[in-house]
C-alpha cells in the first residue's frame, strides 16, 4: 500500500491520561498509522518513548486546537502524508479545578475556547479529509447530561430542537460565554460551570455533524460523543475509579466501529450504551 491510502487514526491531547490510553488502544487494534499529538513537544515525545518501552509505535505530531496555525499545519501533513483521516479522536480538554479562585467569566471564556471552540475548530479543519467509513470520537461527559438537566426550559427546548443546525449550538456557546462575562448568565438559564457548558456543546456538536455528513456523499462517516467515565487522571486530581485503560473503553469501541454500522451513529454514549442529553 503506498503511504498516501495507508490508513490513519489521530487522538487529540494524548500525550497523558486517556488520549494517552486510546492511543495506546489503537496501536493495538487499528490497522493503519496512529498518531500521537501534543500541544507541547517534548511531552509527546516522551509519551511516544513510553510506548515505544511496550514495543508500540505511534507517530508524533505537534497539535494545540486552540491554535489555528497549528491545526492547519497537522492537516497539511495528513493530506500530504496519508490523503486523508480514517479515525479522528477529539479527546483534547481542560477544566478547572472546583477550588479555582480565577473567576467564572475567565473560566468560561478559557473552558470554552478549548473544550468548545478548539474541538469544532480542529473538526472543521479536519473533516474534509475523512474518508469513507470514517470514525470521529467527541470525547465530551455526562456533566454534559447534569449540565442539561439544570438549564432553563427554554435552553433545553433549544438543545433538543431537532432541527438544531451548528449555527444555532455556536451561538447557544457564544452567549453562555457572553452571560457569564456580564454576570447574567443564571437569568439566560445556565448554571454555573463553564466545563459543563462547554461539554454540553461538544454533545451538541456531535449530533449536529452526524445529520451534516448525513447529507454529503461520503459514505458512512460516523460521529459520536461519549463518556469515559469517571477515570483517575490529572483532570480528576487522580480522584477517578477508573483506569485510563478502562477509561479507553467506550472511545476506542466508537472509533472501531465496524463498517456500515447503523448504531450508535449520531448518538451520545457511556459504557458503550445510548444515552440521550436530556
Ligand atoms: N477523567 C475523567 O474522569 C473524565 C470524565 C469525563 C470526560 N473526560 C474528558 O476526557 C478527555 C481527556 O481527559 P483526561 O481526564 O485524560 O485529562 P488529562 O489527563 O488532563 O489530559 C488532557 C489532555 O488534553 C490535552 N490538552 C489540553 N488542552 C489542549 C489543547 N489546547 N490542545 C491540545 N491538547 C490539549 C492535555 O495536554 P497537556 O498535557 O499539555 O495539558 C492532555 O494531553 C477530556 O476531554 C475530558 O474532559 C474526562
Amino acid at each position: 500500500m503506498s503511504s498516501s491510502s495507508r490508513r490513519v487514526a489521530l487522538v487529540t491531547g494524548s500525550n497523558k491520561g486517556i488520549g494517552y490510553a486510546i492511543v495506546r488502544g489503537l496501536c493495538k487494534q487499528f490497522d493503519g498509522d496512529v498518531i500521537l499529538t501534543a500541544r507541547t513537544e517534548s511531552n509527546g515525545q516522551d509519551a511516544i518513548k513510553r510506548l515505544n518501552g511496550e514495543g508500540l509505535h505511534p507517530k508524533f505530531h505537534q497539535l494545540d486546537i486552540t491554535d489555528k496555525a497549528s491545526i492547519d499545519r497537522i492537516g497539511q501533513f495528513l493530506k500530504s502524508t496519508y490523503g486523508g483521516l480514517d479515525i479522528l479522536v477529539n479527546n483534547a480538554g481542560i477544566s478547572y479545578k472546583a477550588a479555582a479562585t480565577t473567576p467564572f467569566k475567565e473560566q468560561a471564556e478559557v473552558t470554552l475556547a478549548t473544550n468548545f471552540w478548539g474541538t469544532l475548530n480542529a473538526c472543521n479543519t479536519l473533516f474534509p479529509l475523512l474518508r469513507p467509513h470514517a470514525r470521529v470520537v467527541n470525547v465530551s461527559s455526562m456533566v454534559s447530561q447534569f449540565t442539561a438537566k439544570k438549564c432553563s426550559k427554554e435552553l433545553q427546548n433549544k438543545f433538543t430542537d431537532p432541527d438544531l443546525t451548528m449555527a444555532n449550538v455556536e451561538q447557544l456557546m457564544t452567549e453562555f460565554v457572553s452571560s457569564a462575562k456580564d454576570g447574567s448568565f443564571r437569568q439566560k438559564g445556565w448554571p454555573e460551570s463553564a466545563y459543563g457548558a462547554s461539554k454540553v456543546g461538544v454533545t451538541l456538536m456531535s449530533f449536529v455533524q452526524q445529520k451534516q455528513l448525513n447529507s454529503e456523499s461520503r459514505e458512512d462517516i460516523i460521529v459520536n460523543a461519549c463518556c469515559p467515565g469517571y477515570v483517575d487522571t490529572d483532570l480528576t486530581s487522580h480522584k477517578g475509579t477508573k483506569t485510563i485503560d478502562e477509561g479507553a473503553d467506550t472511545p476506542l469501541y466508537l472509533a472501531m466501529l465496524p463498517p456500515n454500522t447503523n448504531s450508535p451513529k449520531g448518538n451520545f454514549v457511556s459504557e458503550r450504551k445510548i444515552g440521550t442529553l436530556l
